[in-house]
């Protein structure tokens, strides 16, 4: 089995040094992982055209915004699909035939490695770096555009000249919340090269750049792990993935994306869009522009040139302010926003998130929310808790509730966790799944901060004992721009 976990027992057993995360500058191109599955024993769960158009009818919220998550920022919610585009990006699969996860090609790879951010590193992409030359220390910045023009954003990603980003993911641009936070990033990384180009540490050029990545990362997966993964799977569940080997997923060799992960259990995020937000001190601008109407209002939709008035200030998305009260995610549950059931024609040629995230769990042939559940040594959910009553049809009910697409199961299990976590966390397939694939992913990555010896700790300002996502947030805007208040750094 896991033989880069056993390396690190060895090594950490005879208190060698595991390597550190001080790639070289241009890294090698990236080696293209591949998919595979958690659960490959398990039969294919079937779905009929007619399910998938009841499963759609029984989550589609029309337009009321369900239940909200009190424990979860909506700042989390895009934070979530910034991790998921680090690790997993699927093009290639075919909604229509089979597919065989191990002939996938994942288009990131499957460590906390940013290489959304980043690409393969200056050298091999240079476009994404700043090469002023009149600035120190050309190329170790990342790119930022500026634009003159009052209408825009003073600081946007940069951009080619029809508006479109140029930057290490393009789904990093698919709506103006994430590609403010993908450009937060850009300024975290920026802002960590000052760090160390200043006393004491005076760093320069490829050592510079190599240190300051190392640290973004570092600090980056702290949070994954100390400030995202227990308000999405809860403490307990992340107490209990933690360490290696885990249960059920196995790693042969190399690390990999489980569909029953991409496909479907990450995919819960698609339950905490919101169909507008209030970002800033202003009026809630919705997630996409309405295409009902001829003039394009404000709205949050991405790939475009961002407007000055969508310009987030971040303490309505995370807290940071005492007199802010950020606006919070929607509950994790069947409810679906309905923007998400017209998707912008930019994003996909199928309109509707809820039906590509079932047709992909069919083509992907992922098992059973039942079947995974029982696999784990769990009870599944039964009855009319499982559809919550929304699945309509009969036939359709009966059949959904002997065996539940896996995303559907998810959801659901989450709507049905007791007590006051209801519909705020994942239940335990879901949270089993993330939790396991998340820290599977530093735990097989012999470069992530999980793997040193001595353990390592952020060493940036935060806020209390943890550093947190708010604490990568007032250090990437220091001066209080995007209305945080300044922080005193070093
Ligand atoms: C406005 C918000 C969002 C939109 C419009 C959106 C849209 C999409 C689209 C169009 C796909 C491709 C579906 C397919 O072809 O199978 C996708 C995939 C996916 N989304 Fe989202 N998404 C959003 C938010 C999120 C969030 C918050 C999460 C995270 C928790 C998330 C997790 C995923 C995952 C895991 C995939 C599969 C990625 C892959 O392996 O290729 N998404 N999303």
């Amino acid at each position: 089995m896991a033989d880069v976990p056993q390396a690190l027992a060895q090594a950490a057993g005879h208190g060698l040094n595991v390597p550190q995360g001080m790639d070289a500058r241009g890294e090698a191109p990236r080696t293209r992982g591949r998919f595979g599955r958690m659960f490959p024993s398990l039969p294919a769960q079937e779905l009929t055209e007619e399910q998938i158009d009841e499963i759609l009818a029984a989550m589609m919220s029309g337009g009321i915004e369900s239940d909200l998550n009190d424990h979860l920022p909506a700042g989390y919610t895009y934070l979530a699909q910034f991790i998921d585009h680090d690790i997993t990006f699927d093009p290639t699969s075919k909604l229509g035939g089979d597919n065989d996860p191990r002939a996938l090609s994942n288009f990131r790879t499957p460590r906390f490695d940013l290489d959304s951010l980043y690409g393969s590193g200056p050298a091999d992409q240079p476009y994404l770096y700043d090469w002023d030359p009149d600035a120190p220390n050309p190329g170790v910045k990342l790119l930022l555009d500026t634009n003159t023009d009052p209408k825009l954003l003073a600081v946007d990603l940069p951009r080619n000249n029809q508006g479109r980003a140029i930057i290490g993911d393009a789904r990093n641009d698919e709506n103006a919340i994430i590609s403010q936070l993908h450009l937060l990033f850009i300024h975290f990384h920026n802002r960590v090269v000052d760090f160390l180009a200043g006393p004491p540490t005076q760093l320069v050029a490829d050592e510079l750049f190599d240190e300051a990545r190392r640290m973004v990362r570092w600090h980056y997966q702290w949070v994954v792990v100390d400030d995202f993964l227990p308000r999405i799977v809860g403490g307990d569940t992340v107490n209990a993935v933690r360490g290696w080997p885990a249960r059920f997923l196995e790693y042969d060799r190399e690390p990999y994306i489980p569909v029953e992960f991409s496909a479907a259990a990450y995919r819960f995020g698609h339950s905490m869009v919101r169909d507008s937000y209030k970002i800033d001190a202003g009026d809630r601008a919705p997630i996409f522009a309405d295409p009902t109407m001829p003039e394009p209002a404000r709205h949050l939709g991405g790939f475009r040139r961002l407007p000055h008035d969508v310009k987030i200030d971040w303490a309505h998305l995370y807290k940071l302010r005492s007199d802010t009260k950020p606006e919070m995610s929607r509950s994790i549950d069947l409810d679906i926003a309905a923007p998400l059931f017209a998707l912008p024609a930019g994003v996909n040629k199928i309109h509707a998130l809820p039906r590509l995230n079932l047709m992909r769990g069919r083509a992907l042939e992922l098992p059973s929310g039942q079947d995974v559940a029982l696999a784990m040594g769990l009870e599944p959910l039964a009855g009319d808790a499982l559809t919550l009553g929304r699945v309509k049809s009969p036939a359709a009910n009966a059949s959904v509730k002997q065996s539940t697409p896996l995303w559907f199961y998810i959801l659901s299990e989450a709507a049905n966790i007791e007590g006051d976590d209801r519909a705020k966390r994942l239940g335990p397939v879901g949270g089993r799944i993330v939790g396991e694939v998340l820290m599977g992913l530093l735990e097989a990555d012999p470069r992530s901060y999980l793997r040193q010896w001595p353990a390592w700790q952020p060493v940036l300002p935060r806020a209390d004992a943890s550093f947190k996502m708010r604490d990568i947030a007032r250090f990437a805007y220091p001066e209080g721009e995007y209305g945080l208040p300044g922080t005193p750094v070093g």
